[in-house]
């Protein structure tokens, strides 16, 4: 709010939205949101822009910086790697960021009065990421500079797992332009899939090699890990969570969802758990496992990642259906996990989970507005969220992934809210 000058505009920042990015305001009222700076500083600014419907500018100059600034994790931040899109910011900072943006979008797209959104406990911040995706120049793979297309090339990551730094380092990718690293946490076995094609790829001997023209031409390649006490078969087409720790913390969270709920609920003798967006079978695996009455119906529409819940699920009650959610005639079922990809569930997804009578939905959102979006259809068809769980699976990034419950608003336990996990 303080001085317009020709070199650009100075203005105070106020605090992270959705994105990443620092909404500030002008004298006027008028929001500008600012790309790379931090709640509370004085930042000089490129003029803004108007972008998809709001002023928009990048950081030219910090005047005043914020005590949560910190040296980036990682020295390829001055190379312009865009990898990750908020390096150099205090991790706890950004947590507490993440959650009051869910808060907000709940708030502002979801309607939720008072929302109750906490944050899980904190994950390793280094050498955490199973997958990586990355792009290839000149047969070397490196990450996209922020904001651009071009490509920086790294000798390494701090953000990947060891074992996956060693085939960036010094893996060949021939005339590839894109190639995704995949490693078994637990396993260590790794994979590697080129697109277009794996043609001249120099690769250590253990790493499955897969060219997505082979997979389209209907080749099968898969690597294996373990969460939740149990194996997972991933293939190269199918969609994992990209840090096994990670795929660990959201288990948890929704199975402590679940029994919260449990302990305040009628329990039946039989429960049916739909886990729709199943992906390889996370949830319904997770779930269904060691629980005496429960089975599963699991929907997802890859047939990649069909054929791996299958397989993965094959010990276990679970049906596993290859559709896509909105197409799907949801049976009645208990409980809803759903994991839906950045979009979130939209009307159409709701309709069926609501279509379950399900007395709880547990919702898996990758995108704070979808949640927000999702929970404003939810709370619509009755169901009242009791509480929000963020877990922070991206450190140095704005990516945010939140877990809510909702629980059918007739339902006893709507009226006495679950205690957090994670106060
Ligand atoms: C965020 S992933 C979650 C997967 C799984 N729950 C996990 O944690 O590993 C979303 C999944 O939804 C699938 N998907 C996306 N759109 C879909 C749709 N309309 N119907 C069914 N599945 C869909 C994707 O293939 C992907 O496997």
């Amino acid at each position: 709010v303080v001085d317009r000058r020709e070199e650009g505009e100075v203005l105070r920042a106020e605090r992270l939205v959705a994105g990443g990015v620092a909404l500030a305001r002008r004298d006027d009222g008028q929001v500008v949101l600012v790309d790379g700076a931090l709640p509370g500083e004085l930042v000089r600014v490129a003029p803004p822009a108007v972008r998809k419907g709001a002023q928009r500018a990048i950081v030219l100059e910090v005047l005043e910086g914020s005590p949560d600034r910190r040296q980036p994790h990682c020295r390829h931040v001055a190379d312009g790697c865009g990898g990750c899109d908020l390096p150099g910011v205090d991790g706890g900072a950004l947590v507490e960021a993440k959650v009051g943006i869910v808060r907000d979008a709940l708030r502002r797209l979801g309607h939720v009065v008072d929302p109750r959104v906490v944050a899980a406990p904190p994950l390793p911040d280094h050498g955490f990421r199973t997958t990586l995706r990355l792009a290839v120049v000149d047969g070397r793979a490196g990450l996209r500079a922020l904001r651009s297309h071009d490509v920086v090339g790294v000798e390494g990551c701090e953000v990947a797992h060891p074992s996956l730094v060693e085939l960036i380092a010094e893996g060949r990718f021939g005339a590839a332009s894109e190639v995704m690293l995949r490693v078994g946490g637990a396993t260590g076995e790794r994979m590697a899939l080129v697109t277009p094609s794996a043609d001249e790829v120099e690769l250590p001997d253990d790493v499955v090699v897969v060219g997505a023209d082979e997979l389209a031409a209907g080749r099968r390649a898969w690597i294996h890990d373990e969460v939740a006490d149990r194996r997972w078969r991933i293939s190269a087409g199918s969609f994992f969570q990209s840090r096994i720790d990670g795929a660990a913390a959201l288990v948890a969270v929704v199975r402590g969802c679940v029994d919260d709920h449990l302990a305040t609920s009628p329990v039946p003798d039989e429960v049916t758990l739909l886990d729709a967006y199943c992906g390889v079978g996370l949830f319904a695996g997770a779930l269904v496992a060691g629980r005496t009455g429960w089975r599963g119906v699991a929907v997802e529409r890859s047939r990649s990642s069909v054929a791996d819940a299958r397989h993965n699920l094959a010990d276990l009650p679970v049906r596993v259906v290859r559709a896509p959610v909105e197409r799907f005639g949801a049976p009645r079922a208990d409980v809803v996990v759903a994991d839906p990809a950045r979009a979130g569930l939209g009307r159409a997804g709701v309709a069926v989970v609501v279509a379950t009578r399900a007395s709880q939905v547990v919702l898996v959102s990758c995108d704070a507005a979808a949640a927000g979006r999702d929970a404003a259809l939810l709370v619509a068809e009755g169901y009242a969220p009791t509480v929000s769980t963020v877990v922070d699976l991206f450190p140095h990034t704005h990516h945010v992934e939140v877990v809510t419950s909702f629980v059918r608003a007739d339902d006893p336990s709507a009226r006495s809210p679950s205690p957090s996990r994670h106060p």
